[in-house]
């Protein structure tokens, strides 16, 4: 909502009811023709003790304004309709003056952030389950930045736990240097899968296998040393991934960094009366709210993964005294941080209720004869090279001639997978088909990218960009022109909606709306050719167009391309 307007409507029915009503009471109308900011008068009625529509045609009949054109009710509502021409300046001035920085507020100052995503586990494969919780996190750090936020971004390698001890084993038994170093992750996998094979006859093998892990637990160096070795070529591999993905986190931990100080963790539990013995393990009784006990060390004394979540966000929070935690992770692990969030409750900790856990769905291929080179997994690495492969033959039909196609093919594949990954809701489950999420004429990546190109294209035959200036500038009236100022205008609201539902889908979709809206605007008018009074509004409106959906392309993670 633009502020000037609004705090205009504010101001009048305070003045005429003397009742404050909150901003967020203020929606656009469903339809220009009704106008373009509506108030329904449900509570405002109660207070005059009016019913809504008597209240909404006394209050339409005194309402007048420099900046509106008029008031209307209809029915209950009370309708505003702005006068075009300061409506249009006020956007363009607020785009074209903020450029980059337009949609940026400072709700989030002095309020600190912390995101935990990506965190793919070593010596296995970065799946496209890893790269949902890459893509939702980074969306969503860029959003709180744009909204004033201090992030701290974390990456939590899956680096501990018992199968660093079957690993190892295998590696003992089987293992070939060689291969390793050439292929690393999937030798490791290829290790792993065989252990559980061998185990099956062998059953010294998991004996064998806990031994090592308590090696690890214990600091033993050539059990360490296997590990480290392990981890350093998992975490290359990763980097490559991560460097493609144009992807940084600030912090890298990762679940053994928390192995000294899991007694200290369970010492804190102990003294609180939370923690009790059952079966020879130690466990968290969390029966009174409905939840599985939490186990925290097994019969063995190995450490679990909720017992290091446990340490991990303590050191958190005295570290970072975060307003909020997010952590990024699939629906499966829900109970998982439910038990986390109450035994920080039952600790005592009041920023408990800070904490969330940001779900989402799977991720399944339609095609999925590509997708087991390893296991059932659906690898990132392959999903990406498909993606782009398909999307450099797409550029070589569309336009042959195109400078930078490789570079111009990576952002558009990459932004075909993102927006695919934000093409709904995040816990609904997606399915990649790639005749659906690659199509340039679909709700799609590619769609929002050729528009952008489209825009730019455009501006490029301008000799000299247009420099706005309010007195000379002529007010555009079609419908097509007012859908695309109006939907300019929400892009701010957009990026609250995004950071309070945890939905980066809010953006993607508004992007592909505003494409839409873009491309009918072009389609209905002309630009370079249109008449002169309308041609610099036209030119402007351009402007702030693909101002607009770089800015948000951004926030997503994906780089626009001015040519394709
Ligand atoms: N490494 C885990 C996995 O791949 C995700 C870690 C989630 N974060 C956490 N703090 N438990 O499933």
């Amino acid at each position: 909502m633009l502020e000037k307007f609004s705090k205009e409507i504010l101001a009048f029915i305070q003045k005429e009811t003397g009742v404050s009503i909150a901003p967020t009471n203020i929606e656009h109308t469903p339809n220009l023709e009704m106008g373009d900011y509506a108030v329904g008068c449900f509570e405002l009625s109660k207070k005059l003790k009016k019913n809504p529509a008597e209240t909404a045609r006394d209050l339409a009949q005194k309402f007048s304004s420099p900046l509106f054109e008029k008031a209307q009710a209809q029915g209950p509502y009370l309708n505003f309709f702005v006068k075009k021409d300061l409506y249009q300046c006020e956007i363009l001035k607020d785009v074209l003056n903020q450029k980059e920085r337009y949609g940026t507020k400072n709700i989030g100052q002095g309020k600190k952030v912390v995101l935990e995503y990506s965190s793919p586990n070593i010596a296995k494969p970065f799946h496209v389950g890893h790269f949902r919780a890459t893509n939702l996190g980074n969306a969503l750090k860029n959003t709180y930045q744009a909204l004033g936020y201090q992030t701290v971004s974390i990456n939590y390698l899956g680096d501990w736990g018992t199968q660093f001890g079957k690993l190892i084993t295998a590696y003992k038994k089987w293992g070939d240097p060689q291969q390793l170093k050439k292929d690393p992750i999937p030798y490791l996998t290829s290790l792993y899968v065989k252990f559980h094979e061998e185990v099956k006859t062998d059953t010294t093998l998991e004996d064998a296998a806990r031994a090592w892990f308590q090696k690890c637990e214990a600091q033993d160096p050539e059990a360490l040393s296997l590990w480290k070795q392990f981890k350093d070529l998992s975490l290359q591999e990763f980097q490559k991934l991560y460097s493609q993905l144009n992807i940084t986190l600030d912090e890298v931990s990762g679940e053994s960094q928390y192995n000294d100080q899991i007694q200290k963790t369970i010492d804190t539990l102990k003294a609180k009366g939370l923690t009790q013995k059952s079966e020879g393990a130690l466990i968290v009784d969390l029966e009174k709210d409905k939840l599985p006990p939490a186990l925290l060390l097994k019969t063995d004394g190995a450490s679990l993964y909720l017992t290091r979540d446990i340490a991990a966000l303590l050191d958190r929070y005295e570290r970072l005294a975060f307003d909020q935690k997010i952590y990024v992770v699939g629906i499966p692990q829900t109970l998982h941080f439910k038990q986390l969030f109450k035994i920080m409750e039952r600790m005592e900790k009041t920023w408990a209720k800070s904490c969330h856990h940001v779900a989402f769905g799977t991720i399944r291929l339609k095609d999925q004869a590509m997708s087991t080179r390893m296991g059932t997994a659906i690898l990132l690495e392959d999903v990406l090279s498909k993606a782009k492969a398909k999307i450099a033959k797409i550029i070589q039909s569309k336009n042959p001639n195109l400078k930078n196609q490789t570079e111009t093919a990576k952002r558009v594949a990459l932004g075909a997978l993102i927006f695919a990954d934000f093409g709904s809701k995040r816990m609904k489950d997606v399915t990649f088909d790639w005749d659906i999420i690659l199509n340039p004429e679909g709700d799609t990546g590619p769609y929002v990218h050729y528009t952008y190109a489209r825009a730019a294209s455009i501006l490029r035959k301008v000799k000299q960009g247009e420099i706005f200036n309010p007195s000379t500038y002529n007010t555009l009236a079609s419908p097509e022109e007012q859908a695309l100022f109006r939907i300019l205008e929400r892009y701010p609201n957009t990026l609250e909606g995004v950071a309070g539902d945890f939905e980066p889908f809010y953006l993607s979709s508004y992007l592909i709306e505003l494409s839409k809206a873009f491309n009918r605007f072009y389609h209905h008018h002309r630009v370079l050719q249109a008449e002169m009074t309308f041609q610099k509004s036209r030119i402007l409106l351009t402007q702030a167009t693909k101002q607009v959906l770089e800015n948000g392309l951004r926030l997503l993670g994906v780089l626009p391309v001015s040519e394709l």
